[in-house]
């Protein structure tokens, strides 16, 4: 199937590991031009190597934290002279610390909520303006599979990354008509450092190893196994294209089957 991804501007943020990387990747496969940014600059250098390397994509690498409006502004900046425009937007950030309700402390919360939420809203405030434009655009959100189901230890992702979630809806319905569709991923338990961080985390709570915590996560999938981060990436290339013309407004997990609800 052809996507009609090619030659489409995508800007791809946080993505020198992990979900945002495989997301750039498969972008880069179906022949989008790229954008990409993590704080590291070294990491993102490497990563853009990497996907050029593999897909021939055409790619500017940048250096931005997305918790920081300034560095959202130069981002997208640097992108549109670069580009010209932003048909597509993936945004994503590192996952807020593990932890309970008793064990965060209350400068976590906003912590938690400017890197979550407000990086999306900001990015959003950027991009949007010039695909209204345009009248196309797409527009992806990496989540998570707590929006539908509360997991335990990760009070900060389950209560602030819901809000994703009606950040979705809402801007689904406002653009609509614009031709602007609006999408959440939700990553279930998928092979990449945050998930190594969490089973690190849970492996020091819990006095058991490593291989252990992640042995008994493989057991409560129906699949039986982890994600890979290119079947989250495969989604959104089609959510992102030509393909998925008329559908906005989703949730969509990609999680093996883990989420026990219906909906
Ligand atoms: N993997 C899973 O199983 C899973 C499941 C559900 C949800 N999620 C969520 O999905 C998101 C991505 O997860 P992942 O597994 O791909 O994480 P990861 O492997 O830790 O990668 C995170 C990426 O985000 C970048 N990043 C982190 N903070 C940033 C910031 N403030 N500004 C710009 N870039 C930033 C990192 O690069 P730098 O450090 O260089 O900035 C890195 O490239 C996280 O929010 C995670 O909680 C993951």
């Amino acid at each position: 199937m052809d996507l009609g991804l090619k030659g489409k501007r995508a800007l791809v943020v946080a993505s020198s590991h992990g979900l945002g990387k495989a997301a750039a990747m498969e972008l880069g496969r179906e022949g989008a031009r790229l954008a990409m940014c993590s704080r590291d600059p070294a990491a993102i250098e490497r990563a853009a190597d990497e996907i050029r390397g593999q897909t021939k994509a055409e790619i500017l690498p940048l250096v931005a934290d997305v918790t920081v409006s300034g560095d959202i502004e130069r981002l997208v900046n640097e992108t549109m002279m670069h580009f010209g425009g932003i048909d597509i937007l993936v945004t994503n950030a590192g996952g807020p610390p593990a932890t309970t309700f008793a064990g965060t402390p209350p400068e976590a919360w906003q912590k938690a909520f400017d890197l979550t939420l407000m990086s999306a809203v900001n990015l959003c405030r950027a991009v949007v303006p010039q695909m209204k434009q345009r009248r196309w655009g797409r527009i992806i959100f990496i989540t998570s599979i707590t929006v539908k189901q509360p997991a335990a230890n990760l009070i900060l992702s389950n209560v602030i990354r819901i809000s994703l979630s009606g950040l979705c809806k809402s801007l689904s319905n406002e653009f609509a008509a614009e031709n602007i569709l609006v999408n959440s991923v939700l990553p279930g338990y998928t092979l990449t450092e945050r998930l190594a961080e969490l089973s690190e985390a849970q492996s020091h709570q819990r006095g058991v190893s490593k291989d252990e915590i992640i042995a008994e996560w493989e057991k409560r999938i129906p699949m039986c196994r982890l994600g890979k981060p290119e079947e989250l990436g495969a989604l959104i290339a089609f959510l992102a294209s030509e393909r998925a013309s008329y559908i906005t407004g989703t949730c969509i997990q990609v999680d093996g089957g883990y989420i026990e609800g219906v909906y």
